[in-house]
């Protein structure tokens, strides 16, 4: 009684917003089959009523009881739109500031919102607010991707206070989600042991995912996650909500079960050592956070995302990508012209596209013969390319391939002649023992001579090789020390990193639009939309063993389009060549093996492979993704793609344990098919001197059938993997 008596005269004063009021505006951002709801009350707050299935009558959306039920709200703002710190908050913050005047706190009412059409399917809104008290702004865009049901979200924030203020926290969006559970699948590793999934439920309190490694997103902890209400994420059923950060450094993402249990969801870049110094009248745009909401599991959820990344994000996501050969783990450091023009050739027997000089090319003072020197020295190195690159490129031409090569503009060797002449643009702390990652270090992309220098690099090489086809540009360190020896604002220094490098490959993609560009990072330590706008395919992980690389390749496809993951048959792993070809395919092929070490069945095998490949890459890689079986669950692992028409489907099939009588057992029930349609089964990639399982047969199945009875690949100890090519009866 006691409790009672304290409490209801504050609870009287708290305008918390159980319904809507009339007069309150509602704003709707919907795609073809999500709705998420702004409310904007008589006081202007704007709080989210709803994020989920779009109603059919978006007049309805005022009946949306306000903080998605559950009791009262101590400020009415446990679900806002975007939540400002230091006034009357009390959960995690979207934004906090210290204004011009040191005053700490910020208020954000709604002015007025607007939504065009930004592009064919593609709807933005803008939601304009701003603190009653101060001339400070903040603007909520939402682009909603309405045939792919994905909803990118960001914020810009401008103010024209007499002086600059700082931003301690500046989040992209802030997301509330009511539900009775919440099921987070969040994904971690380390180098050749990348996107490791936990699922953990969401209590009470918060639980963040970040990185602090400066350069990377990834590595650690990538910024990707997904959430599956009430019940633990099912790859077919249920409410899951895969949200991604397109940031290539540091991030973080909060998830906030709060006092009402519901889900505050608040991803951003991280304010770890990142208070940003805004001058008046400069904009701060925060990166997007991309999500999508599905009614149909974890498989939906994938879809939806590959689909809007191939049409609305990665360069020629609907376009071509090239096959290619790797020198680096046949040769690592120790090359010359007349090896490299022999694995040229080799190159071409095979059957690639390209071929990409890996690491060790340049440096002259201090030649690059391990990974201890010459970083930033980008000319050839003299002795190993006589000729130059020019004469590798003429080689290729020649031999009927292209030639593309490895970079790593971003960084600088301790001994190289770059460090020596500019000692003042490598990321270092001057009072501090220099410490290395790789041996090397950061160059200080905040400051415009380097993004100017890096820039030079690339275009340097192309405008001298213009024929030149293919960048793998690769970074190896993280942050130590962070220091700039030129940025007036340290605490900037994390940020203005990253957007110092968008804006040089920004620069190099304008200049150079179809030129296909890899993403690498010591292995996968940097795959996220943000550099993904520029590079189309990225490099998953230097572990390349064909078991490792099933569970590798499964987890990034939550996120990620098979086009742009590259995966290159190598000498990792105790797997037959069949098996990692096999493996390999479910994404865009590459090789990094000694061409003449293969004995005659595997070149055969290979050069058929790559001559199949070329005719069934389009399924794999515009098709939609089904994960038939998880190898986390399963004996085996299944992945299908299958064609928008559903008049083809590629299927991967493999065994991932090793137990007596381990394999397919029964049937495997496929999806995606259309159920009136006839389809054959032929396997493909059969090793020479083998015989198909499958292939005796001329049967043909209903697609209802083989949806609901399903198809055994016959996958066993003997048959560790099995590529299955479905085609419908014209
Ligand atoms: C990184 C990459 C590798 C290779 C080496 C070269 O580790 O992930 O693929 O390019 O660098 O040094």
């Amino acid at each position: 009684m006691k409790r009672f008596c304290l409490y209801l005269p504050l609870l009287l004063l708290i305008p918390f917003l159980t319904k809507a009021a009339p007069g309150d505006v509602h704003i709707a951002i919907e795609t073809r089959q999500t709705a998420l709801v702004i409310r904007v009350d008589k006081e202007q707050t704007p709080t989210i009523v709803h994020l989920g299935p779009k109603l059919r009558n978006a007049a309805e959306y005022a009946s949306i009881p306000g903080n998605g039920k559950r009791g009262e709200d101590y400020t009415g703002i446990y679900n806002s739109a975007y939540t400002p710190a230091g006034s009357r908050n009390l959960l995690e913050p979207a934004i906090q500031v210290t204004h011009a005047d040191g005053n700490p706190s910020l208020d954000l009412r709604y002015v007025r919102h607007e939504t065009q059409n930004a592009s064919d399917g593609v709807v933005l809104t803008k939601v304009y607010l701003k603190d009653p008290q101060y001339p400070f702004e903040v603007t909520l865009y939402y682009k909603a991707y309405q045939n792919e049901d994905v909803i990118e979200q960001w914020s810009s924030i401008r103010h024209t206070e007499k002086k600059a203020i700082v931003l301690q926290k500046y989040a992209s969006a802030n997301l509330y989600i009511p539900a009775q559970n919440y099921y987070l699948t969040h994904f971690h590793g380390d180098w050749a042991n990348e996107m490791n999934p936990s699922e953990i439920p969401l209590t009470e309190g918060i639980k963040i995912l970040d990185s602090k490694l400066g350069t990377r997103a990834d590595l650690f902890q990538p910024p990707s996650f997904l959430v599956s209400l009430n019940q633990p994420a099912d790859e077919d059923k249920g409410e899951v909500i895969a949200g991604t950060l397109a940031w290539s450094g540091n991030y973080q993402l909060a998830f906030e079960v709060d006092p009402l249990h519901n889900l505050r969801i608040i991803p951003g870049i991280n304010p770890y050592a990142s208070a940003y110094t805004l001058a008046p009248n400069t904009e701060f745009t925060t990166p997007a956070f991309l999500f999508t909401y599905s009614q149909q599991g974890t498989g939906g959820a994938s879809r939806s995302l590959h689909r809007w990344a191939r049409k609305h994000r990665i360069p020629q996501g609907q376009g071509n990508r090239l096959t290619l050969l790797n020198n680096w783990e046949a040769t690592y450091f120790d090359f010359n012209e007349e090896k490299l023009s022999t694995l040229i050739k080799d190159g071409k027997k095979l059957g690639v596209d390209l071929f990409l000089l890996d690491d060790g090319w340049f440096g002259n003072k201090y030649p690059r013969n391990d990974d201890h020197t010459s970083l930033g020295d980008w000319q050839e190195n003299a002795k190993k390319l006589p000729h130059g690159l020019g004469y590798l490129v003429k080689e290729a031409e020649s031999a009927g391939i292209k030639f593309g090569i490895w970079l790593e503009p971003e960084m600088v060797s301790p001994k190289s002649e770059l460090y020596e002449k500019h000692p003042d643009w490598v990321i270092k702390l001057p009072n501090r023992q220099e410490y290395y990652f790789r041996n090397q270090l950061v160059l200080d992309l905040s400051n415009p001579k380097v993004q100017d220098f890096v820039y030079e690099v690339v275009n340097g090489i192309m405008t001298k090789n213009p024929t030149l086809s293919y960048i793998k540009w690769d970074c190896n360190a993280v942050i130590y020390n962070a220091y700039s020896a030129t940025n007036p604002n340290q605490s900037n220094l994390f940020v203005d990193y990253v957007q110092g490098l968008y804006k040089v490959v920004e620069r190099l993609r304008t200049k150079y639009p179809t030129l296909p560009m890899m993403l690498c990072s010591g292995g996968g330590g940097r795959v996220d939309y943000g550099a993904l706008r520029y590079f189309t395919e990225y490099w998953p992980s230097d572990n390349t063993d064909g078991l490792e690389r099933v569970f590798i390749q499964w987890n990034y496809s939550y996120f990620f389009p098979s086009i742009a993951s590259c995966n290159h048959v190598t000498d990792w792993g105790k797997q037959s060549i069949k098996f990692r070809t096999d493996v390999a395919m479910m994404g865009k092929i590459g090789y990094d093996i000694v061409v003449s070490k293969l004995t005659e069945p595997e070149l055969q095998f290979s050069q058929q492979a790559l001559k199949d490949y070329e005719r069934i890459k389009p399924v794999i890689w515009q098709g939609d993704q089904f994960r038939l079986a998880s190898p986390y669950t399963n004996d085996i692992a299944s992945v299908l793609y299958v064609s928008e028409a559903k008049d083809k489907a590629m299927w991967f099939t493999y065994l991932v344990k090793n137990r007596y009588k381990a394999g397919s057992l029964a049937p495997i029930k496929l999806k995606g098919l259309d159920p009136d349609k006839n389809y054959t089964i032929q396997e493909l990639n059969v090793y020479p001197g083998t015989k198909s399982a499958v292939n005796t047969s001329t049967a043909t199945y209903s697609g209802n059938y083989l949806m609901t009875i399903g198809f055994n690949p016959q996958v066993s100890t003997r048959r560790e993997s099995v590529v299955l090519e479905v085609n419908v009866v014209k």
